[in-house]
Parts: C-alpha cells; sequence; structure tokens
C-alpha cells in the first residue's frame, strides 16, 4: 500500500454554513464578540442543559485560566490534576502563582486515576482538574466524591469531550463547578482558536464575563449598539482579553449543530479501526461504558511488548507510507519546566511513563474517507506483521 497523497493526522470540516456565516458577519460590519458571539453562547448553554450559563472565549486555555481565577484559586494553592495532558492544563494555575500537583493515570482509561488523588491532598490544595483524555470520560463520581469531602472546587478540562457523556449526562451538565472546551483547529468542533467555559453558578458566569474582557462590567457590544449615549464604563478588576470573535462564534454556531453528527462519524472510523486491528501486537483504545458516548477526538493504540518495532520506528513507517500519526502525551513530568520546577523524576508517574513510550494517534477524522481508513489500516499491519 502506497497513498498517492499524504494523509494529515486531523483536518477541520467547515461547510458552506460556516463560510456563509462567516461572509455575513464580515459584512455586517461587526467583527468582535457580538451577536453572532451571544447566539453561540446561548445554543451551546442549550446544548449541554441543566440550565448552565455559557461563556465564549478566546481558547480553553484561556476558559481555564478564568475559571480558576473565578474560583479564586491563588498564589501558594495547590490545584491536582493529570500529568497525561497538554501542557495548557497545567500552565493555568501557574498563571495564577498557585501549584499543580500531578496524579497518575489508569492504566486502562488513561485518564486521572482517582484511587491516587486524596493521598497528595494537603491544606493548600483547592481544586481539582481532571481531563477527558481523548474524548474518554474521567471517572467523576469518585471526583466529586473526594472534591465534597475535602471542600474542593472541581474544573473540568473538557478540550476533547464534545459530545462527551458520563454515566448518560452530557459532559458540561455535571456536578462540577466549571467545564471547559477547546474549539482548537483540531478538535471535535473547530473554529480555529476558540473555546467556551460553562458553569451553573451565576456568581462564576459574572466573574468570567467580566475578566473575560479587561475587568469591565459592560461588553463592547452592548455600549455601541445602545441607542442612547452609552459611552460609560467602568473597570473594577485588572482583566484579561480572552473575548471569542463573531468570526470564530460565526464558525462555532454551525460546528455545533454538526457535533452529534461528527461523533458518530468519529466513532464509526473507531469502530472500523477496532475490528481490523484485533490481533495485532496492540492494546486498543478503551471504550466507554456501555450507553454512554466517547467524543472520540482521539484514537490511541499502544504498541505491546511482542511489537516487533519501536513506537518511534513505527511512527517514521507510517510516515513513509503517507500517513500523520501524534503522540498524545508527552506526559509533563518530562518536560524541561515541570520536571525541574517540581524536581520531578520520570518514574514518580509510572504508568503515564509506560504509557506514553508506546503510544500512537492514529488519524481519526469526519473528513477521513473509506479509503484513507482503509490505507491507514493498511499501513499499521504491514508495519506490525514482518
Ligand atoms: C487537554 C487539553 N487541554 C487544554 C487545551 C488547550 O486548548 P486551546 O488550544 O483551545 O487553548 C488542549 C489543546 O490542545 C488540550 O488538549
Amino acid at each position: 500500500m502506497m497513498t498517492t497523497e499524504f494523509l494529515p493526522f486531523a483536518l477541520p470540516d467547515i461547510g458552506e454554513e460556516e463560510i456563509t456565516e462567516v461572509l455575513d458577519s464580515l459584512k455586517s460590519g461587526w467583527l468582535t464578540t457580538g451577536p453572532k458571539t451571544k447566539r453561540f453562547e446561548k445554543e451551546f448553554a442549550e446544548f449541554i442543559g441543566n440550565d448552565v450559563e455559557a461563556i465564549a472565549v478566546n481558547s480553553a486555555t484561556s476558559g481555564l485560566h478564568l475559571a480558576l481565577e473565578a474560583l479564586g484559586i491563588g498564589a501558594g494553592d495547590e490545584v491536582i490534576t493529570t500529568t497525561y495532558t497538554f501542557t495548557a492544563t497545567a500552565e493555568v494555575i501557574r498563571y495564577l502563582g498557585a501549584n499543580p500537583i500531578f496524579v497518575d493515570i489508569d492504566p486502562h482509561t488513561l485518564n486521572i486515576d482517582p484511587t491516587k488523588i486524596e493521598e497528595v491532598i494537603t491544606p493548600r490544595t483547592k481544586a481539582i482538574v481532571p481531563v477527558h483524555f481523548g474524548g474518554l470520560a474521567a471517572e467523576m463520581n469518585p471526583i466529586l466524591d473526594i472534591a465534597g469531602k475535602y471542600n474542593l472546587k472541581v474544573v473540568e478540562d473538557a478540550a476533547h469531550a464534545i459530545p462527551t457523556t458520563y454515566r448518560g449526562e452530557l459532559i458540561g451538565s455535571l456536578k462540577s463547578d466549571v467545564t471547559v472546551y477547546s474549539f482548537y483547529a483540531t478538535k471535535p468542533i473547530a473554529t480555529g482558536e476558540g473555546g467556551m467555559l460553562v458553569t451553573r453558578h451565576p456568581e462564576i458566569a459574572q466573574r468570567c464575563r467580566v475578566m473575560r474582557l479587561h475587568g469591565i462590567s459592560r461588553d463592547a457590544f452592548d455600549r455601541y449598539t445602545s441607542t442612547k449615549p452609552n459611552w460609560h464604563y467602568e473597570v473594577i478588576a485588572p482583566g484579561f482579553k480572552d473575548n471569542m470573535t463573531d468570526l470564530a462564534a460565526s464558525l462555532g454556531i454551525h460546528q455545533l449543530k454538526k457535533a452529534w453528527i461528527f461523533q458518530q462519524q468519529r466513532a464509526k472510523i473507531a469502530t472500523f479501526y477496532d475490528e481490523h486491528l484485533r490481533d495485532l501486537p496492540l492494546i486498543l483504545p478503551p471504550k466507554a461504558q456501555a450507553g454512554d458516548t466517547h467524543s472520540w477526538h482521539l484514537y490511541v493504540i499502544r504498541l505491546d511488548d511482542t511489537a516487533k518495532v519501536s513506537r518511534n520506528t513505527f511512527i517514521e513507517e507510517m510516515a513513509a507510507k503517507g500517513i500523520g500519526c501524534s503522540v498524545h502525551y508527552i506526559p509533563l513530568h518530562l518536560h524541561p519546566y515541570w520536571r525541574d520546577t517540581y524536581n520531578l523524576r520520570p518514574e514518580d508517574f509510572p504508568v503515564a511513563l509506560s504509557t506514553y513510550e508506546c503510544v500512537v494517534s492514529l488519524p481519526i477524522y469526519t473528513r477521513m474517507t473509506l479509503e484513507d481508513q482503509e490505507n491507514t489500516m493498511t499501513a499499521v499491519k504491514e508495519i506490525l506483521i514482518r
């Protein structure tokens, strides 16, 4: 098998509806946060349900930062999270002068191991930030129980998790304080850059809204579109510049409408891989519990001990066969900044370490044709059967 063109690891799926909506915004004269952003927020909140408020931001990183700020996380506080994530999950904790306390992962789900959380709780612990790795829900019931027992806040990093369910409930509608999504170009729904924060708590929503735009008490759209003289505003805090543009929201409105269709298309690809990659020296990705939805943002295989190639050689050979792959994740404790700041050793998180050494993320996105899937599957087989 040899593909004629290189199959990228990920691609967004932008339709005519998105393009028409962006053109409409361009012609309207309103480019920044305005009516499209308001509509996207309203429709996103309705999508999640359970009376949440939704606040659109320019990235999940901004959303996580705003969430922790609104919850009062500050200098010297500790926030528990997984080492098996993207650096954004932990860097926002440092923005506030607080310290991430890393925890190892469950060897099956690759999500934070809830049985290892209590042992790192100290009087300084203020919050837990679970990540729904690849779009498979973290074990939220024990996490929420621990948070309740120790009076900790919970912010879900749902960058991969739309739509994902846990015990029948959509991620975002659980009892956590805040949930944050990413609409980065490769994410399950994409606006290029963008994110959404949802919460059931009006006071958190209000703080995030104000801090999202310079700590100003009223947003620009309200001020400029009012027919009364309306130039006055008040700065009530040193806020940030985290607002979403109407151009991004134009994409988001239509991506959101397709979120379930996109999920079904990715789930079909996952099923195709599952069926064809059985009987190889691989561990296939964990599934959602019966009745639950995995968003299938990532399809992560693990080469097992009997594989005749290393992970790095595998990825090189896939690239030579025209298939883009990736690695999720290099655990945070292996990166120089986190390692050196917190004196972490590779073996401090043995499950994350051994997982990292054998993982490969295969392409899984809606624009993949059946031929793309077959080519990927054939390439995997050719490399592993030797
Ligand atoms: C787990 C996780 N959290 C947070 C982020 C940050 O998202 P964004 O790029 O929208 O800031 C990402 C992005 O890759 C991610 O994978």
